[in-house]
């Protein structure tokens, strides 16, 4: 015990003897968050930002070049519904796996329900943070790390309160208490506000001792940041695809940027594996065969249409159109929901795809994506036309966020088939 001490007494005074003679390495604070289950960036026209792959080599290659903490504003999904309880999983996985010093507890999270709350807690122990709700378990009212204590609020907190059923603490006593105690731990107090710039400045104005505030905003994050007195607030940005990164030296909080997450970070090794795996659980869940489907007319099958349209068929299979289902298979997402409907026939319709077993006719962008369920056509071609068809037959799909390019002039003439 004594040599102990002493060797801690030697190390203690090296440190001071460092610290006079270099400047102290300032803290790295890094902001995610926001993530809404865009857990990768949409795959559909590279280069796209985001995704929790790149995320956490780009933490990993920050935490590379000095003393790091993350923190993560939560809503890491925007509904309920087994798929979000998958994904809720994978991310709190992953933030574990980065050590996320803090991941803020919102109502979009909770409203997953007890079970998914109790998993996702589990997985990243000792990181949800809230103080609007007491008493839930496996959050904290804020949590420490470095010269930091980081908790959050939600301005409004019942629709946190009711979703696990527990008293709704305001976010003035919350904000309160955080500083309270930073003031007692001698660190310096930061907040997530689960709110918009104007209330997250609303709360910096009554609580000038918070340093940082993080807040809710969609686009991208300003190229700098708000400053209220000495508060500094900032905001992740939608969607994940962003980091933003400040620097805390003593009292000093600067040296804002905001980082894109393109595809010059690479995919981390171990989170790719939490991704797979994900993506095998969306597949043994069966979620394409659950989905709520409208009535419609029959599907005749894009064979089938070929039968007569014989030089359009041989067009259409020249077609991108042709290999969609294909195009998802390579990236293992051919059983997710979140990118099939726009990859074959009528995915929300009771006639509509299923799966490449019982519906093969149907995989693919196909005629009836375009022209609309046509088997009585196919019975009965002149005792049933189709309808007349244009432009408007690619909106839903080719959409700004999964085809920024698309133009219908240019895009028609590399599919007509007239
Ligand atoms: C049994 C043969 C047959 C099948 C099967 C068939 N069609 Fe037709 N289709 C025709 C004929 C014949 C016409 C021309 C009808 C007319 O002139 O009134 C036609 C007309 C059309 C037209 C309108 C052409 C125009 O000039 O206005 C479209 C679009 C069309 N078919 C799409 C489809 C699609 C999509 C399918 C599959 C769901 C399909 N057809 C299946 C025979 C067929
Ligand atoms: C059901 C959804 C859907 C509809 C409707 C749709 N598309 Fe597509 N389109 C896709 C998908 C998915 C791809 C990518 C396929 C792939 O690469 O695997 C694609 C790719 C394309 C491509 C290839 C792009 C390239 O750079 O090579 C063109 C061209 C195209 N679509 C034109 C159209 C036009 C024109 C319409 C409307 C008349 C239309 N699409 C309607 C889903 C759709
Ligand atoms: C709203 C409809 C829609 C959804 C949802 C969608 N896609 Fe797509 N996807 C498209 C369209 C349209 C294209 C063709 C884009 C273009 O070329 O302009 C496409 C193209 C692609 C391509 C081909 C890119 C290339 O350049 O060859 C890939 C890969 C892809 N999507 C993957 C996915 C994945 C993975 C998901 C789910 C995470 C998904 N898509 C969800 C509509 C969609
Ligand atoms: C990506 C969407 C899309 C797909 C897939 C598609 N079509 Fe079309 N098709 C159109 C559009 C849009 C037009 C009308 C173009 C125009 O008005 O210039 C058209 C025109 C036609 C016409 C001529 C009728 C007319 O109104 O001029 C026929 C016939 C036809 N398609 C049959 C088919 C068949 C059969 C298939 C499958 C093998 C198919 N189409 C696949 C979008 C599509």
């Amino acid at each position: 015990m004594r040599l102990l001490a002493h060797a801690f007494g030697i190390l203690g005074i090296a440190c001071a003897a460092m610290a006079v003679q270099t400047t102290v390495k300032p803290w790295v604070l890094v902001v995610g968050g926001d993530t809404h289950g865009y857990l990768s960036p949409c795959g559909c026209t590279a280069p796209m930002s985001g995704g929790i792959r790149r995320r956490a080599t780009a933490v990993e290659m920050i935490r590379k070049s000095g003393p790091t903490i993350l923190v993560d504003t939560g809503s890491l999904v925007k509904d309920a519904g087994r798929q979000n309880e998958l994904k809720a999983e994978t991310l709190a996985q992953t933030l574990a796996r980065m050590d996320a010093a803090a991941i803020q507890l919102t109502a979009e999270d909770a409203r997953l329900g007890a079970g998914t709350l109790a998993s996702i807690t589990s997985l990243a122990p000792n990181r949800f943070v809230t103080g609007s709700v007491k008493g839930v378990e496996g959050v904290s009212p804020f949590n420490e790390r470095g010269p930091l204590l980081i908790g959050a609020v939600s301005p409004q907190p019942t629709g946190l309160a009711e979703a696990v059923g527990k008293a709704a603490v305001s976010s003035d006593d919350a904000t309160r208490s955080l500083i309270a105690e930073a003031a007692k731990r001698k660190r310096l107090p930061m907040l997530m506000v689960a709110g918009d710039l104007a209330q997250a400045k609303s709360i910096a104005q009554r609580f000038p001792a918070l340093r940082v505030v993080t807040y809710r905003s969609v686009g991208d994050p300003p190229s700098a940041p708000v400053r209220v007195g000495q508060t500094i607030l900032v905001t992740p940005g939608e969607h994940g695809k962003k980091l933003v990164r400040l620097t805390l030296q003593g009292e000093k909080v600067g040296g804002y940027a905001a980082i894109d997450l393109g595809p010059s970070y690479g995919d981390h090794a171990d989170v790719s594996r939490y991704y797979t795996t994900y993506l095998r659980r969306v597949a043994s869940a069966k979620l394409i065969e659950r989905l709520p489907r409208m009535d419609s007319a029959a599907f005749a099958g894009t064979a089938e249409c070929g039968k007569c349209h014989t030089d359009a068929l041989k067009t259409w299979h020249a077609t991108a159109h042709a290999g969609a289902l294909q195009t998802l298979a390579k990236e293992g997402h051919d059983r997710d929901p979140d990118c099939v409907s726009c990859h074959v026939v009528g995915l929300d319709k009771k006639g509509g795809f299923r799966t490449l077993a019982d519906t093969p006719q149907l995989a693919n962008v196909g005629c009836e994506s375009c022209h609309g369920a046509g088997a009585d056509h196919a019975a009965s071609p002149k005792g049933s036309p189709m309808p007349k068809v244009g432009a408007n037959a690619c909106a839903s799909c080719h959409v700004p966020d999964h085809s920024p390019k698309f133009n219908f002039l240019t895009y028609w003439e590399k599919i007509k088939h007239r």
